[in-house]
């Protein structure tokens, strides 16, 4: 039987240290952490993840502002918040919510953002670095799992890591990490994606798996390899009519018969989740140490 990652405690830990530190900033440098977030439209979902992260900020004893725009705002306007926030001092961190409307060019606000305020490592100079090993923003689900790794003493060395997905938000810099001659790291990666075909011929040679697809349940006990560690990124709704709300939230990984012959594992929800808010954090809390 797995050992159960608990995202949601290391996530806590986390938080409770960067609180403290935030503290300690602001008595001796008067610089209180700032993270400012666009969320455009009304996406049911990212509306929670921006409620999750002002709750978040302010628990952690940082400072936050949000800007709430219909779906139909123009790109420029969009633009013109980053330009505002990369100049405001008070502002150590720039989200900007995705998905924007099609109308938005993604890449395009992504790139407006100041690389020292690119607390979600969106930016290509963000992604750049991480390629290249330098010190720089990493988007915060691979962090998140890298965190993971490095408090439960995972080892990495030397393994076969299986990534499934390629986005690049999860996939490719979470690979990218874990391939990494550095402690934590230094694993054999394959990237697999939907042209992969039976992708279980590939996840069996896992001993890390890290599934970022999007797709529920999709990774079965006979894909799995004995022993392997688990990490499960997926966030899927599924119909559950005994649930109050009338879904579920499930991962991309077949949870419980799963964790009968996985090494350790990272539950949905309360494993990559919570630590994904918690690196973000983190990120910002650095963004504004440097100001020092
Ligand atoms: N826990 C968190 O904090 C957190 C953070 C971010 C995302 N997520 C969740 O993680 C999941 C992935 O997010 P994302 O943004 O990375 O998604 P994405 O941009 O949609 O990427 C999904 C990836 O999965 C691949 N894929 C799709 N079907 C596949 C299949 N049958 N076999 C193998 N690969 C397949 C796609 O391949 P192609 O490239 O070929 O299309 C793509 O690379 C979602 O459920 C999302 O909600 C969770």
């Amino acid at each position: 039987m797995a050992q159960i990652i608990d995202g949601k405690k290391v996530a806590a830990e986390i938080r409770e240290e960067l609180r403290h530190k935030a503290a300690e900033l602001y008595r001796e440098h008067n610089i209180k952490p700032g993270l400012a977030i666009l969320l455009v439209g009304n996406n049911p979902a990212s509306e929670i993840y921006v409620k999750m992260k002002i709750k978040a900020c302010a628990e952690t004893g940082f400072h936050s502002v949000v800007e709430r725009e219909p779906d139909d705002i123009p790109e420029s306007k969009v633009l013109d918040y980053i330009s505002k926030w990369n100049a405001d001092p008070e502002i150590h961190g720039i989200l900007v919510q995705l998905p924007l409307p099609g109308h938005i060019d993604e890449n395009k606000v992504i790139e407006a953002i100041s690389p020292e305020k690119d607390v979600d490592g969106f930016h290509p100079v963000s992604a750049g670095k991480l390629l290249l090993g330098l010190d720089g923003f990493v988007s915060c689900t691979p962090a998140g799992i890298m965190e993971l790794i490095k408090r439960y003493g995972i080892e990495t060395s030397g393994k076969h890591a299986v990534v499934v997905g390629r986005s690049n938000i999860v996939g490719k810099p979470v690979a990218n990490l874990m391939a990494r001659k550095s402690k934590n790291a230094n694993s054999i990666v394959t990237i697999c994606h939907s042209a992969a075909g039976d992708i279980g011929q590939y996840t069996r040679q896992a001993d890390i798996l890290i599934s970022a697809v999007g797709s529920p349940l999709m990774i079965k006990k006979d894909m799995v390899k004995e022993g392997a560690v688990i990490f499960d990124v997926g966030i899927n709704r599924v119909d559950d009519s005994s649930a109050k709300k009338g879904y579920r939230v499930v991962g991309d990984v077949d949870f419980d018969p799963v964790k009968d012959i996985a090494s350790a594992i990272t539950p949905v929800p309360g494993g990559i989740g919570p630590m994904t808010i918690a690196m973000l954090l983190s990120n910002t809390f650095e963004s504004a140490a440097k100001r020092i």
